[in-house]
């Protein structure tokens, strides 16, 4: 019998890469649109990653790599996980994978049956309930409150652990609220996971975007149960090259590296080269990412600073380079708020699919000029309501 099956059937569409994909239409279309909708650096690879690439496909480096990734970039990741993160972690603990999406997505296969719950903290970024969902497990939500900051409350995590807790996700620097959380909050998600033995999945691609608070990798206390997960795509502007990784207890991550053999076989072979570069180059990298924070910072306090001043509510956000806005002075729910944005000029992603009910995202990973008109629109539809 020809149709879908019911697994697909019951998956989303990622919402954010659908709103963005209108904008970029609309604009195609000759629209006037100030799109803060991107969850992607708009800077362009750093030029040392680049040369890297052109050096690697002058070599012929050009063949399929092992499932896990290049031994080359597995070493360098080891390094950098002992170096940046304090975790000590060897070469065969590492998985180079096809974007931090595709090192998520093979943890839930590799590690949930059906029916296994996985705890998943309210506002979430999209793809963690669909991809739980889509291995067979059940999203857990536990929600963080704007008036704490968007920060989780171990107790609150405590209660919703049940007999099937297989595991808990935390992603901090967060998308979409740009929470940092606290060393001690990690600390006791990290403690809960020993006790209750579950894993910890610590997504924490955004690391190096941080602007107040330091940055704390909780699998230093549970290595056993943690996997961090992290990617290239947005420290190095490297999204479209696809490259991702994240270590962890050998067992999972040989699993993982399977689920890539019979699926996509290995990440494109010239972009694992250019992560090489940006990984072990330290002084070029540094400068780049130094650069790119110092840029998000001022784009940040720019638009918390005018959202303020026409009198709209958001958290003021610690790192990576999203703001939620408070909607209720546009609109009963977020989602008409958004479509008033947009007709308004400016497009935004409304919170629903992140459980940010009564927000929309803001992405400032755009020109202060942009930043600039968005506000000025912000406040000509405000006049309007
Ligand atoms: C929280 C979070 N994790 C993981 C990813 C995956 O990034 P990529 O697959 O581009 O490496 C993203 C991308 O938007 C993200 O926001």
């Amino acid at each position: 019998m020809r149709g879908l099956s019911q697994r697909v059937k019951g998956m989303k569409p990622s919402a954010t890469v659908a709103v963005n994909a209108k904008a970029l239409e609309l604009r195609r279309q000759g629209v006037d649109l100030v799109a803060l909708t991107a969850g992607e650096p708009d800077f362009d690879t750093p030029e040392h990653v680049k040369e890297a690439a052109r050096r690697a496909l002058a070599q012929g480096k050009t063949k399929y790599a092992p499932p896990a990734g290049i031994p080359e970039l597995r070493e360098a990741l080891a390094e950098k996980f002992r170096r940046e993160n304090s975790l000590a972690i060897a070469p065969d603990q590492t998985i180079v994978t096809v974007g931090g999406k595709q090192a998520l997505f093979n943890l839930f296969q590799a590690i949930l049956d059906p029916g296994d719950e996985v705890i998943v903290l309210a506002p979430y970024w999209v793809s963690y309930p669909e991809m739980v969902r889509f291995a067979g497990g059940v999203p857990v939500e536990v929600e963080t409150l704007p008036e704490e900051g968007f920060v989780p409350d171990p107790e609150r995590v405590k209660r919703a652990i049940t007999a099937r807790t297989k595991a808990l996700v935390v992603n901090s620097p967060n998308n979409p609220t740009g929470a940092v959380y606290p060393r001690e909050v990690l600390e006791a998600l990290a403690r809960l996971a020993l006790e209750h033995d579950f894993y910890l999945v610590s997504d924490e691609i955004y690391e190096h975007l941080i602007y107040e608070g330091e940055h704390f990798s909780p699998g230093q206390l549970a290595p056993e149960h943690t996997i961090t997960v992290n990617g290239a795509a947005k420290a190095f502007a490297m999204t479209g090259w696809r490259i991702g990784y994240a270590c962890g207890p050998k067992a999972v991550i040989k699993a993982m590296a399977d689920v890539s053999s019979q699926s996509t076989t290995s990440p494109d072979t010239i972009a694992q080269w250019a992560t090489l570069e940006a990984l072990t180059n330290q002084e070029a990298s540094r400068a780049f990412i130094e650069m790119a924070r110092e840029a998000y910072r001022r784009r940040r306090d720019l638009l918390l600073k005018g959202l303020s001043e026409i009198g709209l509510k958001a958290v003021r956000p610690s790192g990576a380079f999203y703001v939620l806005l408070d909607t209720s002075p546009f609109a009963e729910d977020e989602v008409k708020a958004a479509e008033r944005l947009l007709e308004g000029g400016v497009a935004v992603v409304p919170g629903t699919d992140f459980a940010a009910f009564g927000h929309v995202r803001l992405s400032y990973a755009t020109s202060e000029e942009n930043l600039r008109k968005a506000l000025e629109r912000f406040a000509r539809v405000l006049q309007r309501v």
